[in-house]
Parts: C-alpha cells; sequence; structure tokens
C-alpha cells in the first residue's frame, strides 16, 4: 500500500491532533448490535446460533423484531474506527455521523465479508484456485471490489488465504488448497485485483489477508483448534502466501483465533510484529477476527479482557473487532504505561493511511448512481462468473468416455442439490439473491437439453426407489448430482466423517444396478466445498465430475461442461483421500525413513492406501494430451524446463503443466515434491507446442528453523507433468555459489 508524502503529512497532522479517546476510538471496529431481547454484537449472536446456545428458529425470531443499535453516538463521539454491513445507505447515514458530527471528521471504514464475490458471486477459492489462472483471480477479485465499493464496504475481510491440508475442517472450501505456492500466486492476484484499480474510489478496496496464520493447520481438522509446528514448516507452508501479499501491497490483515506453538495468533508478538510488520513491512493494519482478544482469556494466556487487550495491543494488533475491549480498556492502559503511546500511535497511524489510502477522506460516500449500478448484476460481471464456473469443474473421471453429452439424449436428473439454486454459491456468499442463481437443472433446460428432474434423494433426504426406477428407465442417461449443503462446509464445519453424507452413497448404489440393468449410462456431479473420501465413488461410478460451489453461474457452466461446449481443464488445488483417516493427505510431504509401499514395514496403513485418491494438481479433459522428452537447461540464475505438448485428441483443450522440485539432501528433510511453476497451455485439436517453465535458482532455498532462507548446493529432482504424481523427472546438481 504506497500513500504519498502528502497523503502522510495529513495522516501526521490529523494524529497530532487527535485526544487519547480519539485515538483508542479508531481502534474499534463495531457491528450492528441487534437490541431487544439479545443485548449483544451481531457478530456474538451469530456465534450464539453456531454453537447452538441460539436455534435458528429463535434467530429469525430475534432478527424479524430486533432492530439494530449502529452505535451512532459513539461514532458522533469519535469512538468508533469502523464498522461492518453491506448497506450503502445505512454506510453513508453513519459516515455523514463520522465526517459531518465528529470533532475531526475522521471517516469510517466500512468491512465486510467478501470472499468470493457481493452480488455476482463466482466459485468458492479451492475451486477457483483449481483454474491455476492468477489472470482469472485478478478479474474476479476486480467484480468483488467494484460491487463492494456500490454497496458502501471499502474493507474485504478477504483473500482468506490458509494452506490447509486437512479436509476435516471446514474452512478448506474457503482457501485455495494445499500448496504454498499456489496459494502465493492466487494471494498476490487477488491483491491486484481488489487493491490495484484506483482509476476511482469506485474500483478498488482494501484487502484484508486471512486468517494470519496457520489456521488451516488445525490440529485434527478442527476449527480454531491448537496449531503446532516448527519454525520452518511455519515459514516454508503457512506463511508464505500472506508474504507474497504483503510484497503486493496488502493494506490489512486479520488476526486467526488459533493458538500457533501457544501463542493465540491475536497476541502473537513474533508473527504479528516481528514477522508481518518488521520483517514483511506491512504498512497497514492487524484486525483481530471476531471475538478474537477475549478469546485470549479462554486460550488462557490473558488473565482477563484487559490483560487480553494489552498483551494484543503491544503485541501489533491494531484493531479490535467486536469486543469493545480496545474501548474500554487501553486508556487506563496507556495512563498507566501498560501500552506507551508510541505503541498506540502506531496501531491509529496505520488505520488512518489505510483510510487515506482509500480516498475515503475525499470521497467518503457512496454516490447515488453507484448504488443504482449493481442492483441487477452486471452483464460483464456475470460473464466473468461464468468464466471463472466454467474453468474450475475437474474432470475426475470419465470411463467410457460418455462425456461430452449430447442434446438429443434425454436426461434423467437426480439429487435435491440438482434443483436447488440456492446451494450453488458456497460458503460464505452473502450478497447474492435467489433469482440471480442458475441450478444445475435451470442451467440445463438453458442449454436446451430433454432433462427431466426426479426427486430421488440428496444430502439430508431419504431415498426414493420408485422415483430411482422411473429415472433409470425413462431417460437414456442419468446425471445425479451428489455431495454437501452450502452449511456442511465453511466456518464451524469440521466434520470427522468427509464421506459422502446422508444417503446418497446408498442411492448411487441403486441408481448404478439399475442404469446397468437398463443398458444406460450414469454421470456423477459433485457439489461439495471440501474434498471428499472418495474410494466408494471411484471404485464403482464410471463418470465422476468435481463442479464444487461455483456462484450463481453454476448451472450454466455445469451443463457447458456436460454437453461438451467448455473441455474440462481444471486441476484439484487439494488432494482428494479415499476415505476419512487418510486426513491429513497432500503431496508436498517428507519422504520419511520408510516411504509408504506395498511392503510392511514402511509409513502406510493397513487398511488404507498410502497415497491419495486424487493428487493434487490432477484433472482429465475431453482429449488427451501427449507429452515430449523433458529437457533441462541450466543459465546463470534459472533452471529452464521445456517440453513438446501435443493434443492428441479431437477437440480444442487446456493443458495446466506443472513443474515441481525436490530438493533431496538438505540441511532439513524437505517435501518429496514442491510445485514452484505452472502455465496453462491452449491447444487445438492435433496441434503441438514447445512448453517452458523457468525456475529461478534463487527459488530453489527453504526456511530453516531460525526462519532464515537458505540456499544448499546439491543434488535436486526437477519434475513436470499434468499432475503432481504422474510426471517426468531430471536431475540436476545445483551449485548456488
Ligand atoms: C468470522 C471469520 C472471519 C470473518 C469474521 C467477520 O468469525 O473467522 O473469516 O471475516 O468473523 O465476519
Amino acid at each position: 500500500m504506497k500513500l504519498t508524502t502528502e497523503q502522510m503529512e495529513k495522516v501526521e497532522n490529523l494524529l497530532s491532533q487527535m485526544t487519547l479517546d480519539e485515538k483508542i476510538g479508531q481502534t474499534n471496529l463495531e457491528s450492528p448490535s441487534i437490541v431487544g431481547g439479545f443485548d449483544v454484537s451481531f457478530e456474538e449472536l451469530i456465534e450464539m446460533v453456531n454453537d447452538g446456545r441460539v436455534s435458528q428458529d429463535e434467530f429469525k425470531k430475534i432478527m424479524s423484531t430486533a432492530s439494530r443499535d449502529y452505535h451512532e453516538d459513539d461514532i458522533r463521539a469519535g469512538l468508533v474506527g469502523g464498522m461492518m454491513g453491506d448497506d450503502p445507505v445505512k454506510a453513508n447515514e453513519l459516515q455523514k455521523i463520522a465526517v459531518e458530527e465528529s470533532r475531526l471528521g475522521i471517516p469510517l471504514i466500512m468491512g465486510y465479508d467478501v470472499i468470493h464475490g457481493l452480488r455476482t458471486v463466482y466459485p468458492i477459492a479451492i475451486a477457483e484456485a483449481g483454474t491455476f489462472d492468477p489472470e482469472l483471480f485478478e478479474r474476479t477479485a476486480q467484480v468483488a471490489a467494484k460491487e463492494s465499493r456500490a454497496s458502501g464496504i471499502e474493507w474485504n475481510f478477504a483473500p482468506m488465504i490458509d494452506v490447509a491440508r486437512d479436509a476435516r475442517w471446514g474452512r478448506v472450501s474457503e482457501g485455495p488448497g494445499e500448496d504454498p505456492y499456489l496459494a502465493s500466486c492466487f494471494a498476490k492476484a487477488k491483491i491486484r485485483g481488489l487493491q490495484n484499480d484506483q482509476s476511482s474510489t469506485e474500483n478498488y478496496v482494501a484487502a484484508c489477508l486471512k486468517h494470519y496464520v496457520a489456521y488451516g493447520a488445525c490440529e485434527s481438522g478442527r476449527d480454531y483448534n491448537t496449531t503446532s509446528m516448527s519454525v520452518s514448516q511455519l515459514h516454508n507452508v503457512y506463511l508464505p502466501p500472506f508474504k507474497a501479499a504483503v510484497e503486493e501491497g496488502a493494506a490489512s490483515a486479520m488476526a486467526s483465533f488459533n493458538d500457533l506453538n501457544g501463542v493465540p495468533c491475536t497476541l502473537n508478538p513474533y508473527t504479528l510484529r516481528d514477522t508481518l510488520k518488521e520483517r514483511y513491512k506491512m504498512n497497514g493494519f492487524v484486525v483481530s477476527d471476531a471475538n478474537g482478544i477475549v478469546e485470549c482469556v479462554t486460550h488462557g494466556i490473558a488473565e482477563d479482557a484487559k490483560d487480553a487487550g494489552i498483551q494484543s495491543m503491544n503485541a501489533g494488533l491494531d484493531m479490535d473487532m467486536g469486543t469493545h475491549i480496545y474501548k474500554e480498556y487501553l486508556k487506563e492502559a496507556i495512563e498507566t504505561g501498560k501500552v506507551s503511546m508510541e505503541v498506540l500511535d502506531d496501531a491509529v497511524r496505520r488505520i488512518l493511511m489505510v483510510k487515506m489510502w482509500l480516498g475515503l477522506f475525499e470521497n467518503p460516500y457512496v454516490s447515488e448512481k453507484n448504488i443504482e449500478k449493481y442492483k441487477t448484476l452486471p452483464e460483464e460481471h456475470v460473464a466473468v462468473s461464468l468464466e471463472a464456473a466454467k474453468k474450475s469443474i475437474v474432470l475426475l473421471k470419465n470411463e467410457g468416455q460418455v462425456l461430452p453429452l449430447n442434446r438429443k439424449q434425454k436426461i434423467s436428473l437426480v439429487g435435491t442439490l440438482a434443483a436447488n439454486r440456492d446451494e450453488v454459491c458456497g460458503a460464505w456468499a452473502m450478497g447474492w439473491k435467489s433469482e440471480d442463481c442458475v441450478s444445475i437443472w435451470e442451467g440445463l433446460k438453458n442449454s436446451g437439453a430433454d432433462v427431466a428432474y426426479y426427486l430421488c434423494g440428496g444430502p439430508e433426504d431419504e431415498i426414493n426407489e420408485d422415483e430411482i426406477v422411473k429415472a433409470c428407465i425413462e431417460g437414456d442417461v442419468v446425471v445425479a448430482v451428489i455431495g454437501e449443503l452450502v452449511n456442511m462446509t465453511g466456518e464451524a464445519s469440521s466434520k470427522a466423517n468427509i464421506e459422502m453424507p446422508g444417503k446418497q452413497r446408498q442411492m448411487m448404489e441403486s441408481l448404478l444396478e439399475k442404469t446397468k440393468a437398463a443398458g444406460k449410462s450414469l454421470v456423477t456431479v459433485l457439489m461439495n466445498g471440501r474434498p471428499l473420501g472418495l474410494g466408494w465413488e471411484d471404485a464403482h461410478l464410471p463418470v465422476i465430475v468435481e463442479a464444487w460451489h461455483l456462484g450463481v453461474q453454476m448451472g450454466n457452466a455445469v451443463a457447458a461442461v456436460l454437453f461438451g461446449d467448455e473441455n474440462p481443464s481444471a486441476k484439484l488445488a487439494s488432494s482428494f483421500p479415499s476415505m476419512n483417516g487418510q486426513c491429513p493427505i497432500y503431496y508436498n510431504h517428507p519422504s520419511t525413513g520408510r516411504p509408504g509401499s506395498k511392503s510392511k514395514f514402511t509409513s502406510r496403513y493397513l487398511d488404507a492406501p498410502f497415497e491419495a485418491l486424487y493428487p493434487f494438481g490432477y484433472g482429465l479433459s475431453y482429449t488427451t494430451f501427449i507429452y515430449g522428452e523433458m529437457q533441462v537447461e541450466e543459465t546463470a540464475d534459472t533452471y529452464d524446463i521445456r517440453v513438446g505438448l501435443k493434443n492428441d485428441g479431437e477437440r480444442d483443450g487446456t493443458e495446466i503443466v506443472q513443474l515441481y522440485m525436490q530438493d533431496v539432501t538438505a540441511s532439513l528433510v524437505r517435501p518429496v515434491k514442491e510445485l514452484k511453476g505452472f502455465v496453462r497451455v491452449d491447444l487445438k485439436a492435433g496441434e503441438e507446442k514447445k512448453v517452458t517453465i523457468s525456475l529461478a535458482k534463487a527459488d530453489m532455498g527453504f526456511y530453516d528453523n531460525q526462519g532464515t532462507y537458505v540456499l544448499e548446493d546439491g543434488l535436486f529432482r526437477l519434475y513436470i507433468g499434468g499432475n503432481s504424481r504422474d510426471c517426468q523427472c531430471r536431475e540436476v546438481r545445483a551449485s548456488f555459489k
């Protein structure tokens, strides 16, 4: 985030005029409190719903009757730095109080969760990351930024860039998968898309990197659980996306709930001040996650709320989301010297810098024109969402080349997920309207399919055998849509069983038997937010398409792929296990002294495969790609890996060529493979191209347990291929002197 000298002078001048109360006010992030029955913050009420203290029905009743307290008096007194919400009219009202009625007229910053689109929702991150398309990552983020600003949101609590390797964790759906390099490319592109079009204050927002840091490493995939790792693991796996995003100019970050090696990230000096602010030089601010500060008491590292607040501010946490601890205790902490004015000034300066950089002092309001602009989704936004959706679909299996279908075939569509447009947007999509969403059933009809829907079962439904029989008799091909409801992934959605939910597997067993008996084809489309344990499905189902939760255009995208208008090109950004017990499972693992194999005394299971069912980077196409002989050329600063690639089929297609590396012998054991590059290659039927991926020698190192980046001479293996398992390999002996 770059400010001009003039902007910095304005920030310092403002800071010098501020009273202690006004400084503390900037560190206070409010959300509308629900009043009447539950006088708690909206965030806390959500927590109460999530943990069952408040039932869904009670919540609906409260929301229908409760009014909201927007803390207008505190805003007027300069005691509020930011507000959460997505209503532009309300945002303008509150902003007017802050700008015109508070003593110094410092504007609020309005924040909201816009993780994969606001009104025009696009694929969940784990799906979009599978496109391996940074240019697309950037364009979808630009759509989100524009729609956010028009909704009075200048600050997106995004991108979520937590590397995650355990699919039991519900939030694996929100992030870019298991690989630090892909996650770093994703993070950088999202920052560019959210922040870089500063041609108008209507086009950019402040990003908020989350959840800082290692939240995805929560033990046993249980949300909010403890994380424990070496310094080298932290720097090699979980920090890279944040480092990359800060280098791209990220304006803010959000501290994560988890404790890291015994110190909660909300008040962790090593991660916040030492690493993010001093080492990476992030000049924006850090906000806590919801209630994060007070939870440090529950963690057992703070005596009480006041102690938690003091430790948090001193560690480098600049803004308090939802607990009012800074508002209540910082003044005394400053007056008693527990927190220095210098520390508080640093926090306030960072917050003022972001507001200045956002242009809020000059343009604090959303124009009427802009408010109206996205009442209906703009065509160009919908087009980007549809493109992203199509490109995010992964073809996992296509026995007998059943796909693509042709429109002469009568389709029997089954699975309740197929007919429910309110399930297409996935977790953490908050601003969409049902009428803007396209179910798979609607998408098939839109594409001219001869399709009939049969109510046979779904994630939480009983199976209807009569309807199954009808579907298998009346259609030429059965398309079964199975997977997860939106509420089965996202926050507070950890699962011990990540195999197919409910009775969907039984439904598929019945469909398999009856389609075989009727001589019909069976196509399975997955709608899910996390990698599922698909051992049974892979062993029995002939055709499997991974369609994730793709956003408002899901139905049209799935139809395009099923009919071959779009040749599927995506790969998996996360490994899929055969069964639960394999979690966590990921490709970039160390060798161990006894790599898993058939022989007994190795790192293998007695009752499960050693390898992932579908590995990172895996995905098929309707055409076939033939790789030529891999060549490696060394230059002064790089290894250039070249390979011929031929589209050997009758369809145009896109292959994502991946480059991996192994540091065979090092001062710390290194992963058997690490992604170091990739490129999307479009090839017409029969076309052949030379593909080159360069690996900079400077990128062949790793972080040691002092957090120092080291490059060590020695033997390296370079791999190139269409996924992390099936690759060609060449060895090089590298010297970095
Ligand atoms: C939630 C989430 C975080 C979100 C915040 C505000 O608890 O952990 O991702 O941005 O609260 O809604």
